[in-house]
């Protein structure tokens, strides 16, 4: 991924957030970008220095007291208690099998919480009923672990499979397509398939599909597991462009390299329980 192919794509998916409000789908997501409001901030209310960063920003995400144990007994998260607020960009770290990608799952509603509850922007995951889970999960973009990809679909096809299916017009799914592409570097690999990309670049598909609705939640399961150092860092950065536009970032990472270079708050989970870092 080059330099300036990647901050063109910046700049124009900047261009598309701000000119076309009407893009950013159901909500107030994505908010215009304000150099007050892209402050790091923490993750607990009743951390003081969450209250001094965050301000008045309202909880979007939250897990009270939220136990989940799955059906072959294993406990993946024991008594977790998170906040997170509006435009927070947040890293998950732990040794594999800590419970990472369960409390994603939780939040998107994959997973239900065996004890306590799940709160996504005001609504309880638990008790959504008929559409409401597929609206609110509109709302949220996620980047699987495993990119979940389809391996008959093209590159293109991968990314706005998920506008179509949202009903956007052919003229606004590629509008969006291009810069997408370009700001993931594989605009030159539009038209390949899945089998015939690399693991880094098959994890930036995954990742343009994420991004392409500009959700205001954004959840990345180890986005950066498969890439170099560089490539890592331009995924982190994507990221926190994203970020630094409105949206709310949770990332989870085995990178402690990576974490240390960013300033963002940090979590980390242990055998199912959560740590403040
Ligand atoms: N569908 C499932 N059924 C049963 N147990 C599961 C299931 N998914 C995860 N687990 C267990 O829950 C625990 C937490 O798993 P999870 O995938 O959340 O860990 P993780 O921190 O994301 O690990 P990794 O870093 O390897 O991705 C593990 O012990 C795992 O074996
Ligand atoms: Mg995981």
């Amino acid at each position: 991924m080059e330099i300036p192919r990647f901050c063109l794509g910046i700049i124009i998916l900047y261009g598309i957030f701000h000119l076309s409000p009407q893009f950013v789908p159901n909500n107030s997501a994505m908010p215009v970008l304000s150099t007050q409001e892209t402050t790091n901030t923490s993750v607990n209310q009743q951390d003081s220095e969450t209250q001094k960063h965050s301000g008045n920003a309202p909880v979007i995400l939250q897990l009270q007291s939220v136990t989940k144990t799955y059906a072959n007994g294993s406990h993946a998260l024991l008594d977790v208690n998170l906040e997170v607020k509006q435009k927070e960009f947040l890293f998950i770290t732990g040794p594999s099998g800590s419970g990472k990608s369960t409390l994603l799952k939780l939040l998107y509603g994959e997973e239900l919480a065996t004890q306590g509850e799940v709160i996504v922007d005001q609504c309880n995951v638990a008790t959504l009923r008929g559409d409401r889970l597929p609206l609110l999960r509109r709302r949220i973009g996620i980047v699987f672990q495993d990119y979940k990809l389809i391996p008959q679909r093209t590159v293109a096809e991968n990314v706005t499979f998920v506008l179509q299916a949202q009903g956007y017009t052919r003229k606004e799914i590629q509008r969006r397509l291009e810069p997408t592409l370009k700001l993931v570097g594989l605009l030159a690999k539009a038209d390949c398939f899945p089998s015939q990309l690399s693991g880094g670049e098959q994890q930036r598909v995954s990742i343009a599909r994420a991004i392409v609705a500009t959700p205001p939640i954004l959840l990345a399961d180890e986005p950066t597991g498969n890439l170099d150092p560089d490539n890592s860092w331009q995924v982190i950065q994507i990221l926190q462009k994203l970020n630094s536009f409105g949206a709310t970032v949770i990332v989870t990472t085995h990178d402690e390299q990576l974490v240390r270079r960013c300033n963002h708050p940090v979590v980390q989970f242990r055998n199912g329980r959560m740590y403040r870092k």
